[in-house]
């Protein structure tokens, strides 16, 4: 498999730690401390669907293929406005009547772009697929109870897109999960029937966050050493370690386990703040279009979220 283009979307509307100190009982200081977060950019006037469009358009545009060249697409997405059509039918429908590809929507949570990685790996492996649009789409803030600063402050909103085709560039890849219910979840209501009322159980997003801090540098750490030893890789030959753009203390102690400069992990996490599955491919975009990655270069992905799931890549671009 290999990435050939790439693309990204983020809302137009900035929101700095400031403005929230504005109305929540927190500071620039707290949260940039805490987290390095600065400034995050939240959907306003505009909305998931159209920014997923945006990207995969621009995936496709730099892939150098057409829209009907396309014929899976699969979208990481946790929660959406629209629990069914899927998200991915939406984004069908963006690129116009020219895609007819079949489509796929999963909830990786923010190990979502690893997911989808794995899984369009095995549909191009079995010729199911010669051209698939990952697009990873995500609006984290709609989760969140913004009277509450524990959560609100740590998320944005955004998409990253990729296009894969066949080729030898992922070299492995490996995607865990176990089953964590209480970590971090977010419960949304369905209609009450008749023989079950309890649809009243809505619940915006909770987190135990010292318990998601220690074990996303537990299985982070796990799966770049697993994924550099099983292909006798050192840490020294990998150019860039793009890591889920969650917490910049996490980052840091990944790096500092790892023994490895500061300038191998890139972030954009001061800008956009948490955006779940889509932090990877929207710092992938950015890399790629800045012309900070160059054919040859080797990269480890890594990534966690709530399941508990974690998923590491590691390729030559
Ligand atoms: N502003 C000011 N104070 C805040 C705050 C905010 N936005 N959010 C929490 N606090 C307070 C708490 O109420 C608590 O106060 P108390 O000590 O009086 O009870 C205190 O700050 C907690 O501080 P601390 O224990 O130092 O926080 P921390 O170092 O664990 O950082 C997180 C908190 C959430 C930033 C950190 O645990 C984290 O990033 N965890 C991982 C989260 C994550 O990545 N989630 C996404 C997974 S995909």
């Amino acid at each position: 498999m290999k990435i050939i283009g790439t693309g990204s979307a983020l809302p137009e509307k900035e929101v700095s730690n400031d403005m929230l100190a504005g109305f929540l009982d927190t500071s620039d200081e707290w949260i940039s401390t805490r987290t390095g977060i600065h400034t995050r950019r939240l959907l306003s006037s505009d909305n998931l669907g159209d920014l997923a469009i945006t990207a995969a358009k621009a995936a496709i545009e730099s892939a150098g293929v057409n829209v009907n060249d396309i014929d899976y697409i699969i979208c990481s997405n946790v929660a959406n406005n629209y629990v069914t059509p899927s998200l991915s039918t939406i984004i069908q429908g963006g690129l116009g009547d020219e895609c007819s590809s079949p489509c796929m929507d999963l909830n990786g949570a923010c190990a979502g772009f690893l997911y989808a990685i794995d899984i369009a790996e095995a549909f191009l492996a079995t010729d199911r697929a010669k051209n698939i649009l990952i697009v990873c789409a995500e609006e984290p803030t709609k989760f969140c109870d913004w009277h509450e600063r524990e959560t609100s402050v740590l998320f944005g909103d955004g998409a990253g897109a990729v296009v894969v085709t066949g080729g030898d560039n992922l070299l492995a890849r490996r995607v865990t999960a176990k089953s964590l219910k209480d970590v971090i979840y977010y419960k949304r209501p369905l209609e009450n029937t008749p023989y079950d009322r309890s649809s009243q159980d809505q619940k915006t997003l909770v987190m135990k966050g010292h318990d998601v801090f220690r074990m996303a540098v537990r299985s982070s750490m796990n799966d770049i050493n697993t994924l550099l030893e099983e292909q006798h890789v050192n840490p020294d030959d990998v150019k860039y370690y793009l890591l889920h753009q969650a917490n910049m203390r996490i980052i840091d102690s990944i790096r500092e386990h790892l023994n490895q400069p500061v300038e191998k992990f890139p972030t954009n996490l001061q800008r956009y703040g948490n955006t779940s599955s889509a932090s990877i491919p929207i710092l992938i975009d950015e890399l790629v279009r800045g012309g900070k990655i160059q054919e040859g270069d080797l990269l480890m992905l890594s990534a966690f979220g709530a399941g508990f799931v974690t998923g590491g890549a590691l390729m030559r671009w």
